[in-house]
C-alpha cells in the first residue's frame, strides 16, 4: 500500500462548504459568496465550450474557488482510458487551477458506447488491480490528486467476494488516491442492500476522505433512488457528522440536480451543513 497521497493530501486547500454549480441556479449562486464557499462543477459541461457557457465559467472563477466532478472518465471499463478525455480534463484543470478532482467508482460505457448511467462494478480482485491500475495512469497523466466517489446502485452486484466498503478500500489504497466519500450514497445503499451505514465508514481509510457530498433523495415503494432533488434528512446529517468527527476533509458539498426549491431553502440546507461541520470539524468553517 503506498501513502504518498495521504503524505500529499496534507498540503490541499480546506476549501470549507460549497455547492455544485447549476445553470438553474447560477445567477443566485453567484450572487451569494458570502454563503457559499466554493463551487463544484461537472467539467463535461464547460470543457472546450465559449460564448455563454465560458461566460458562466469565468464568473464563478473570479469569485469562488472550483473542483470538478467528471462523469464520464469510466474509470471501470474494459474499453481503454481515452487519452482524449483525460488529456482535455489535464487541461481544464489547469485552466481553473482546480486543487483536485473527481469521477465515480463504476463503469459507464461498453465497447465504445457511452451509457447515461453510472454502473456499479463486481466487487472482485480482478476489478480492483483493474481499477487501480488505470486510476494510476489517469492520475499521472492529470498531475493532480484524484477522488473516487462511492456511488448509489440498484442491482446485486455480481461477483460479491468483498463487501462495497473493502472493495472501496481497496481500489482506493492500491490505487494511491482519495476519496470522494457520498454519505447519501452510503445511506441509499445500506437501506436498499440490507447493512449498517456506520460499518461503511467505520471500515474505509477515513484519513483519504478529501471531499464529502450530502444530498437528498426519493422513496418510491420498497427502494429509495439517489435523486438530488429532495430535501436532505436527518439520517444523512448523522452520517456527515460522523464522518466529519473522525476525519480531517478539506470540502463538503451539497448536491442538488433537480425539483429545485427556493434559493433561500438550499442556502438554509448549507447554513446545517455548516453548522455541523463548525462543531465537529472547525477548521471547515471558512465563512461565518
Ligand atoms: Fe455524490
Amino acid at each position: 500500500m503506498s501513502n504518498s497521497f495521504i503524505q500529499d493530501a496534507k498540503t490541499l486547500p480546506i476549501l470549507g462548504v460549497g455547492l455544485g454549480l447549476r445553470r438553474e441556479l447560477a445567477d443566485e449562486t453567484l450572487a451569494n459568496q458570502n454563503k457559499i464557499d466554493w463551487l463544484e462543477i461537472v467539467p463535461e459541461n464547460y470543457m472546450n465550450l465559449g460564448g455563454a457557457i465560458r461566460e458562466r465559467l469565468d464568473a464563478a472563477r473570479e469569485k469562488f474557488p472550483l473542483v470538478t466532478h467528471g462523469v464520464s472518465l469510466s474509470i471501470g471499463s474494459t474499453d481503454e482510458l481515452s487519452c482524449e478525455y483525460v488529456g482535455g480534463m489535464k487541461r481544464f484543470l489547469d485552466l481553473i487551477d482546480a486543487p483536485w478532482w473527481s469521477d465515480h467508482l463504476c463503469f459507464s460505457s461498453v465497447n465504445g458506447s457511452y451509457m447515461h448511467d453510472l454502473l456499479p462494478l463486481p466487487h472482485s480482485k480482478e476489478a480492483v488491480e483493474h481499477l487501480a491500475k488505470r486510476i494510476k495512469q489517469a492520475q499521472t497523466i492529470v498531475g493532480r490528486p484524484f477522488l473516487l466517489e462511492n456511488i448509489s446502485y440498484y442491482m446485486n452486484v455480481p461477483e460479491t467476494a468483498m463487501s462495497e466498503w473493502q472493495f472501496l478500500s481497496e481500489v482506493v489504497e492500491r490505487a494511491d488516491c482519495g476519496i470522494l466519500l457520498d454519505v447519501n450514497n452510503i445511506y441509499v445503499n445500506s437501506v436498499n442492500h440490507g447493512f449498517d451505514p456506520y460499518l461503511f465508514i467505520d471500515n474505509i481509510p477515513l484519513e483519504r476522505v478529501i471531499q464529502i457530498h450530502v444530498a437528498g433523495h426519493q422513496m418510491r415503494d420498497d427502494v429509495i433512488i439517489d435523486t438530488h432533488g429532495s430535501a436532505v434528512i436527518e439520517p444523512v446529517f448523522a452520517l456527515l457528522e460522523y464522518v466529519l468527527k473522525r476525519s480531517s476533509v478539506k470540502a463538503v458539498m451539497l448536491e442538488r440536480d433537480q425539483n429545485y426549491p427556493d434559493f433561500e431553502e438550499l442556502l438554509s440546507e448549507l447554513a446545517r451543513i455548516r453548522a455541523i461541520a463548525e462543531s465537529a470539524q472547525p477548521a471547515l468553517n471558512m465563512v461565518a
